[in-house]
């Protein structure tokens, strides 16, 4: 429990392919009070736009506020048509960004591995990567979840000192889950995210405790304080429920 306490909460909007540039703006403008009372409660909070979006998010937002990428590439320049690196993040002022979400598993073919060498970029550039793992909905109904957990984070995270993984956030984010409304129960999602915690401990020894594990899928305003109250659960990676600044304002009051 001292521990837990040990981890600011971290409240992080993901909106994926929504919001055109100006409605990116108008929220980050609106935003701007809630990242001071974030700011005042020790929580991160935090919204992730398209590319296209980032700019304008970052400079109308409060300068509390994070602004995490959806992707990255991890060459720093080349011949990698449709692709975004980590400079051209990096000259705006992006410093997290979202790897591996199940969306991207399952239509762009993000493998571990592409999430591993993603992650080993970031880190080489003083990144903080949002790792995302979660089980698709046969494998939770075979009972495979932390068979297949484990080796998104074994994998993904293969290799890498405590030292460079320092500042990561991980996100159980179980498939099944993501925008259908079926959110995990609060003992799933502190099973598993206690498991990733076990499982970061076997890798990278007692940094593991000082790493965030967020609960992502059908996070709404009303099961949101259920979520983080549970030990090893250190925050939120919102979808649906971060699009609208009245309830992305309601998701952060209810966890104050
Ligand atoms: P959701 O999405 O909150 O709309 O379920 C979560 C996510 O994909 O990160």
């Amino acid at each position: 429990m001292l521990l837990n306490k040990m981890r600011r909460k971290l409240l992080l909007g993901n909106w994926k392919m929504n919001k055109l540039a100006s409605e990116a703006r108008e929220f980050a403008l609106a935003s701007k009070p809630l990242a001071e009372l974030a700011k005042k409660n020790n929580i991160d909070l935090g919204v992730a736009p398209t590319y296209l979006s980032l700019a304008a998010t970052k400079e109308a937002a409060s300068k509390d506020m994070i602004v995490a990428a959806q992707n990255v590439h991890f060459n720093p320049s080349g011949a990698f048509t449709g692709e975004v690196s980590i400079p051209m993040l990096q000259e705006f002022g992006i410093d997290w960004v979202i790897i591996g979400h199940s969306e991207r598993r399952a239509y762009d073919n993000e493998t571990n591995q592409k999430c591993h060498d993603k992650m080993k970029a970031l880190f080489a550039n003083h990144m903080v990567p949002v790792y995302c793992v979660g089980e698709t909905l046969q494998e939770f109904e075979e009972g495979r979840t932390k068979e297949v957990v484990g080796r998104q984070i074994r994998e993904g995270l293969e290799g890498f000192t405590a030292e460079e993984c320092k500042d990561l956030v991980v996100a159980y984010e179980p498939v099944w889950s993501i925008g259908t409304g079926k959110n995990a129960s609060s003992e799933i999602a502190q099973d598993i995210c206690k498991f990733v915690r076990e499982t970061l401990r076997e890798l990278i020894g007692d940094t593991a405790d000082k790493i965030r594990v967020l609960y992502g899928g059908s996070v709404k305003p009303v099961n949101v304080k259920e979520y983080l109250s549970c030990p090893d659960v250190d925050g939120a990676l919102v979808g649906g429920a971060s699009l609208k600044i009245d309830s992305y304002e309601e998701l952060l009051r209810n966890i104050l």
